[in-house]
C-alpha cells in the first residue's frame, strides 16, 4: 500500500515523479501528491481521489524543480482527502511515507505540546516535523533523520527532501520495502523496482533499518545503528511494459489470460521432463523429516494453502494447519520441533504475513515461502524460497499470481510426498503428467470467456450470492466470493457445499444465485445433492462441471459454465477460470472500477 517515488535529477522531475506513480497506482489510489525543490522553495501539489486529479493539478499549477518525491496513498489514518494526502510538509522539510508509525499519538501530543500546528489527522505528518524541528534547531539532515528514526515505532518507507539543501533526498526503511536506483548523474529512490522502470534497471535493494542519502551521483546507505554499508547493485529486469495493459481492457483481464503462460513458465522450473520428476530448488534441511506443516496467508494466498493442505494431507500423509495470517500468531499456536512453516503471498510483503513468518521463525520453525516477487522481505527472511514466475500482478484482484502458486504448491507436495516414501516413481510421473496438462486445461477454461460474458447480466443485479464446494472446491468456492465481492461489490460467501442445511440455506430464495463448483468425479453426487436442496427451496443455480457433470445435473439451472474434463488435482486451477472471469464480466456489467476497487491496495503493508 501506497507508493513512494524520489529523484535527485538533472532535468525537471515532476512529470516522471508523477509517472512513476502511474506504474505504482496498484498500491493504492485514493490521492496523490508531489513535492518539488524549486528556487529554494518546497513546491507542494496534492489531489483527493485518482492520480487524474493530480495530473490535472500539476499541469494547471506546475511543479518545477530538478528534486522531488511523490506518493500515492491508501488512507490508514485519515480520511482520503487532499489534506491528509502526501507528501507532508513543514517549511523546512516535505516527507512521504508508506507504513503505519504506531506511536504517532504520543508523538503527536508531544509536538502539539511544544506548540506546533498539525495539519492533518495522518500518522506520517508527525515523522516531517519531529525531523523539521531538529532541523530548526540546527541538525543537518543526515543527523535529524539519525535522531528521529529510532523514535519511531511500526513500520516505514520514507522519502524526505530539504528546503535548505536542495541537492540531498533521503530515504528510510523499516518493515516496508525502498529501493535505490542509479542513474546517469541522477539518483532515484522508490517503493519497487518497477516503479523506476524507465528510469534505471541499476537497483539496490535497501535492507531492514537501512536509510541512504542520494546526491545526484552518491548514495550513501547507513544500517539501522548509522554504520555505513555497502549494498549489492543488481540489474532488476523490471520491465515497464509489464505495467501497460496492451490489448486488454482491464489489468485483471490480461492477467486472468495470461494464466496459462505463466504456469506453465512456473511448471517449467519445478519439473524435469528429462525423467518426468518434480525438482525443487536446493534445500538445505531434510524434508522428509517434516513432520508438520504450518500455512499461513492471507485472502486469496491463504485459499491456495487451504487447496494445498488437500495436497499435502493426501500425497505426504503429514498434517496440515491453516490460518489466516492476521490471526495466526494470537492463537498461540503451538510450533512444535520438526515443524515446516509455510506462507503464501504474491507481493511477499503483506504486513501480517511478514509478521506470522517472523514469529515462525523466532519458535525455531523451517520457513518456506512461496512468493512471486523474489526481491521481497518474506524471500530474504525464508530458509526455502519457491518462487512463482507470474510476472508483475497490477489488477488489485489476485488472479495468475494464483494459479501460479497452486502450481508450485502441488509439485511441493508432490516432492515431500516422494522424500517420505509416501509416493512411488510411477505416482509422482502421474502427478507431474497432470500438472503438464494444466496450461492446456487453462486455455480450454479461456474458451468460454464468451459464454461467461453471456452470462454476467444474471448475477449483476443480485444483491448476495453463494458459492458451494466440496474438497478443494471449497476454497475455491471462497475464492470465487471473494473474487466478486472485491470487484462488483456484490456481497457473496462460500460454503462447503455440505454446511448448506446447518444455517445459510436460510438465505435462498429466487434472488439469491447460487453458484456450484462441481468437476465430474467422487465428491460429484454428493454435491449434487446439496445443489438440489437449494433448488427445492426455489434457489438459482449456476453451474459449474464439465461435460459429464452438465449432462447428470445441469437441467433447469439457470446457467451453467462447461469446463474441460481434467484429473482433480489440477481441477482448482481450471476452476479458478470461471469464478474469475465471472467476477470480472459482473463487474464490467457493473461498470464498477475492476482494476482498482474501491478501499483496496495492491500490496497490504500494515497489520
Ligand atoms: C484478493 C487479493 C488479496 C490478496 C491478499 C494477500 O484478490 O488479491 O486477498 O490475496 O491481500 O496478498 P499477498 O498475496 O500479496 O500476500
Amino acid at each position: 500500500m501506497c507508493g513512494i517515488i524520489g529523484i535527485a535529477g538533472t532535468a525537471p522531475v515532476a512529470d516522471r515523479l508523477v509517472d512513476g506513480l502511474k506504474r505504482m497506482e496498484y498500491r493504492g489510489y485514493d490521492s496523490a501528491g508531489v513535492c518539488t525543490l524549486h528556487e529554494g522553495a518546497l513546491v507542494r501539489r496534492r489531489a483527493e481521489g485518482k492520480l487524474a486529479n493530480l495530473v490535472e493539478e500539476v499541469s494547471g499549477n506546475p511543479a518545477p524543480g530538478l528534486l522531488g518525491i511523490a506518493h500515492t496513498r491508501w488512507a490508514t489514518h485519515g480520511a482520503p482527502t487532499a489534506a491528509n494526502a502526501h507528501p507532508h510538509a513543514t517549511d523546512h522539510v516535505a516527507l512521504v511515507h508508506n507504513g503505519i508509525i504506531e506511536n504517532f499519538r504520543p508523538l503527536r501530543t508531544e509536538l502539539t505540546d511544544d506548540g506546533r500546528t498539525l495539519e492533518s489527522e495522518t500518522d506520517s505528518e508527525v515523522v516531517v516535523h519531529l525531523i523539521s524541528r531538529e532541523v530548526e534547531n540546527g541538525a543537518s539532515p543526515q543527523e535529524a533523520v539519525q535522531t528521529v528514526l529510532p523514535r519511531l515505532r511500526g513500520a516505514f518507507a520514507l522519502a524526505i527532501v530539504f528546503r535548505e539543501h536542495p541537492d540531498i533526498l533521503i530515504g528510510a526503511r523499516r518493515g516496508s520495502p525502498l529501493v535505490v536506483g542509479y542513474g546517469e548523474g541522477e539518483m532515484f529512490l522508490g517503493s519497487d523496482a518497477l516503479a523506476l522502470a524507465p528510469l534505471t534497471q541499476k537497483i539496490t535493494y535497501l535492507e531492514e533499518g537501512d536509510w541512504v542519502v542520494l546526491t545526484r551521483d552518491t548514495a550513501e546507505i547507513f544500517d539501522g545503528e548509522n554504520a555505513p554499508v555497502e549494498r549489492p547493485i543488481v540489474t532488476s529486469g523490471a520491465s515497464a511494459a509489464a505495467v501497460e495493459k496492451g490489448n486488454y481492457r482491464h489489468f485483471m483481464q490480461k492477467e486472468i489470460f495470461e494464466q496459462p503462460t505463466v504456469v506453465a513458465q512456473t511448471l517449467a522450473s519445478y519439473i524435469r521432463q528429462s525423467d518426468e520428476s518434480v525438482a525443487l530448488p536446493q534445500i538445505d534441511f531434510d524434508l522428509s523429516a517434516v513432520n508438520r506443516i504450518t500455512i499461513v496467508a492471507c485472502g486469496t494466498s491463504f485459499y491456495a494453502g487451504m487447496v494445498a493442505k488437500y495436497w499435502f494431507e493426501q500425497f505426504a500423509r503429514v498434517p496440515v494447519d491453516v490460518d489466516v495470517a492476521s490471526e495466526f500468531r494470537y492463537r498461540e499456536p503451538v510450533l512444535e520441533e520438526g515443524g515446516l512453516s509455510l506462507f503464501i503471498s504474491q507481493s511477499g510483503e503483506t504486513a501480517d504475513t511478514l509478521a506470522a513468518l517472523r514469529h515462525c521463525k523466532e519458535a525455531g520453525q523451517t520457513i518456506a515461502v512461496v512468493v512471486n516477487v523474489p526481491t521481497s522481505s518474506m524471500a530474504r527472511e525464508a530458509d526455502l524460497l519457491l518462487p512463482t514466475h507470474a510476472g508483475p500482478e497490477i489488477g488489485v484482484a489476485s488472479t495468475k499470481a494464483f494459479a501460479c502458486q497452486l502450481a508450485v504448491l502441488a509439485a511441493l507436495a508432490a516432492h515431500m510426498a516422494v522424500k517420505k516414501g509416501q509416493m512411488s516413481r510411477a505416482e509422482e510421473q502421474d502427478v507431474v503428467h497432470h500438472l503438464l496438462e494444466a496450461p492446456a486445461a487453462l486455455n480450454a477454461a479461456l474458451d468460454h470467456d464468451d459464454d461467461i460474458a453471456g452470462m454476467a447480466h444474471l448475477i449483476a443485479p443480485a444483491r448476495d450470492v453463494l458459492y458451494l464446494g466440496r474438497g478443494p472446491d471449497y476454497p475455491m468456492a471462497m475464492e470465487g466470493a471473494l473474487k466478486l465481492k472485491e470487484i462488483s461489490y456484490i456481497h457473496a460467501e462460500g460454503y462447503a457445499s455440505g454446511e448448506m442445511k446447518h444455517g445459510p440455506i436460510a438465505l435462498i430464495d429466487e434472488h439469491v444465485p447460487v453458484i456450484v463448483l462441481a468437476p465430474s468425479g467422487p465428491l460429484f453426487e454428493k454435491t449434487v445433492s446439496n445443489m438440489q436442496e437449494v433448488r427445492a427451496r426455489g434457489g438459482q443455480i449456476v453451474l459449474i462441471s464439465d461435460e459429464e457433470g452438465l449432462e447428470e445435473a445441469g437441467e433447469g439451472c439457470l446457467a451453467t459454465i462447461c469446463m474441460p474434463k481434467v484429473h482433480p488435482l489440477i481441477a482448482p486451477l481450471v476452476y479458478a477460470v470461471p469464478v474469475q472471469l465471472l467476477a470480472y464480466h459482473v463487474a464490467v456489467a457493473k461498470g464498477t472500477d475492476v482494476d482498482q476497487p474501491r478501499n483496496l491496495a495492491k500490496s497490504v503493508t500494515v497489520e
